[in-house]
């Protein structure tokens, strides 16, 4: 389960989100059933990560440069990220590459490097409302895991999350159906067959993200190839994020 705070808290608030997570995390026995990581905005990395101290919660960036090191103003290596204790990364939010073009070429190159930083890299995919509509979400989502993945060993690739995040549902209150989502998932997962093999794509994490909260939580991650959620604005509150967390601990000691 990834909280995606994207631009929002500030340092203080920031740190005590943090901290009320992890309280509620500890206090509801979730902290060994699901696999937890946040991702603050960059500036509050180390405060936020000090507060998560030695728990199970990561802590991830929101993205990460292409480049190693050098003359590139206002970028985040994946190096920095391990330095400041990130051990994942977020590539290819849909507010990179429709907000600022980021496209299937640079995202494969930020995947990469990452990957040899050693860190998690939860890559998102999503498609259109106008590419749904047309029919092509499957195709737009197949076309881009080709384009990301590219030539990675499958061994690289072990550690990359696939988060389906279709683009309408982003911060719209309109998620996808649980039968849409898991849909796709079920469609993600026969790409990743395709590109590596069965085990491969069995073993991968596909999650959700697109206005996940505390009451529709249950019925996707009820759906069996949806493996977590990304959240965006029900991670900014502690009780919520964790009541997601709960939701999805339920429904997997339910199957
Ligand atoms: P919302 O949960 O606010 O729709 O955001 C989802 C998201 O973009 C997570 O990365």
């Amino acid at each position: 389960m990834g909280g995606n705070w994207k631009m929002n808290t500030d340092l203080a608030a920031g740190v005590e989100l943090a901290e009320d997570a992890l309280a509620a995390l500890a206090a509801g026995g979730l902290e060994q059933s699901v696999d937890v990581a946040v991702f603050p905005p960059f500036p509050y990395l180390q405060s936020v990560g000090r507060a998560l101290g030695h728990s199970n919660v990561l802590l991830g960036g929101q993205d990460c440069s292409a480049e190693a090191s050098g003359a590139f103003t206002g970028q985040v290596s994946a190096a920095m990220l391990c330095d400041l204790g990130a051990r994942s990364v977020i590539i290819g939010h849909s507010e990179r590459r429709h907000g600022l073009g980021e496209d299937d070429d640079l995202l494969r190159e930020k995947l990469a490097i990452a990957l040899e930083s050693g860190l998690v890299a939860v890559l998102c995919v999503g498609e259109t409302l106008s590419q749904r509509d047309d029919g092509r979400a499957e195709a737009v989502v197949a076309a881009q895991l080709r384009g990301c993945f590219g030539t990675l060993t499958a061994e690289a690739a072990m550690r990359v999350v696939v988060a389906y995040e279709p683009v309408w549902a982003i911060g719209t209150g309109r998620t996808a159906s649980p039968d849409d989502a898991q849909a796709m998932h079920a469609s993600i997962r026969g790409v990743l067959g395709d590109l590596y093999d069965s085990a491969f794509a069995a073993r991968t994490r596909v999650i959700y993200g697109g206005s996940v909260n505390a009451k529709n939580a249950r019925a996707i991650f009820d759906r069996p190839d949806v493996d977590g959620g990304l959240i965006g604005g029900a991670s900014l509150k502690a009780d919520d994020f964790v009541s997601i967390c709960r939701a999805a601990a339920e429904a997997w000691s339910a199957t």
